[in-house]
């Protein structure tokens, strides 16, 4: 397939190619995602197929303008509107009871739907192009670490969809927030930009789901399909590493120099001695958030087998990136 390399004034074409039942990458504020009309089943199969994506793993419906919210849903309580008064359009997204006219595929067959009200402008006037709401999962290879630059789309699918649109560097860079409300209390089942914090100042009470930090049993069941597989993994093995500065340096300049890579904060840097890569201040988990993943990608360019992690908890947005961090490395954890 060729793959029509779009700017970001040339919405009208992305939604015109949309309504046909093309797949589109598209720029959001969390991630660049990769669109389908949502109503168009043969259109969602693509997305399955380009991403080399598990069919039982749900896709997330975004709207651009809260009119629309029952064409995705057939509840909106008011828990979940007052989350959308405070956070949309933003990176937030809600587990919904869904409409019967939601396809399968969206769904996975299940109930309920996950809906979310971006803010960037470019997907905002694609979606109003299109008339419809678009499905998005993340525009990357499935397993792979999310793309949040232009280059990122393109290394992973150039020649599997139609279009990709460029919008530039994804200002948030780790996927939206994902809360659960099918129960009273909101449960968050993916941590994001919008912290337990942002949320329970908004709607009293929430629950962070377990799955969020351990790693499933086999067989245990889910209320996240998505949790179930291999995620944001570069080629290289990753293990977060958990210590002081000076016990983090200590034990990566002791690695073999030619195929580990420390992924470390800025502060680490004077005292590494290996190939490294920082994603931001320790202090700054936001900065982390919005480097991690290009940080991850750039592992692979450097050829590193193995990646050290440094990880630290900094309050606010730590949680998410920790999320992130911690299934790229397959649950494996040193303790300095
Ligand atoms: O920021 C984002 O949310 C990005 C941008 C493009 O909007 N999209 C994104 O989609 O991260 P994706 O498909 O990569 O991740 C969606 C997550 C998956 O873990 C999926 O299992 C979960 O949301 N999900 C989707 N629908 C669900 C549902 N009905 N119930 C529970 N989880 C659901
Ligand atoms: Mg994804």
């Amino acid at each position: 397939m060729q793959t029509l390399y779009l700017n970001r004034y040339q919405t009208d074409k992305a939604a015109k190619i949309l309504i046909k039942g093309g797949i589109v990458a598209v720029p959001t504020e969390t991630v660049y995602g990769l669109a389908a009309d949502a109503f168009n089943e043969r259109a969602i199969l693509k997305i399955f197929d380009a991403k080399g994506r598990p069919s039982d793993n749900p896709l997330i419906v975004h709207i651009a303008d809260l009119k629309d919210i029952y064409k995705v849903v057939s509840d909106f309580p008011l828990k979940a509107k007052k989350l959308a008064e405070k956070f949309w359009p933003g990176p937030l997204t809600m587990i919904l009871p869904k409409n019967q006219e939601i396809p399968f595929a969206v769904s996975a067959g299940m109930d309920c739907v996950a809906v979310r009200f971006p803010s960037n402008k470019i997907a905002q006037d694609i979606i109003k192009k299109a008339g419809v709401p678009l499905v998005m999962p993340s525009a990357n290879l499935s397993g792979k670490p999310s793309a949040t630059k232009f280059r990122h789309v393109c290394d992973d699918l150039n020649g599997k969809v139609d279009a990709i649109v460029d919008g530039g560097d994804c200002y948030v860079g780790i996927e939206s927030t994902v809360v659960s409300l099918l129960e009273d209390v909101p449960c968050i089942l993916r941590p994001g930009a919008i912290t337990p914090d942002d949320l329970e100042k908004a709607v009293g009470k929430v629950k962070v789901d377990k799955t969020v930090y351990e790693k499933l049993k086999p067989g245990q069941k889910v209320l996240s399909p998505g949790i179930k597989y291999k995620h944001y993994a570069p080629n290289a093995q990753v293990f977060i590493v958990k210590g002081t500065r000076e016990k983090y340096a200590n034990f990566v300049n002791s690695k073999d120099n030619l195929s580990s890579v420390a992924l470390c904060f800025d502060e680490d840097i004077p005292f590494i001695k290996i190939p490294y890569i920082s994603y931001g201040s320790e202090l700054k988990a936001e900065q982390q958030a919005y480097n991690l993943f290009d940080a991850l990608r750039k592992a692979d360019e450097m050829k590193a087998k193995t990646v050290y992690a440094h990880f630290k908890d900094s309050g606010g947005v730590s949680m998410a990136v920790y999320n992130r961090l911690i299934r790229a490395a397959g649950f494996q954890i040193i303790e300095l």
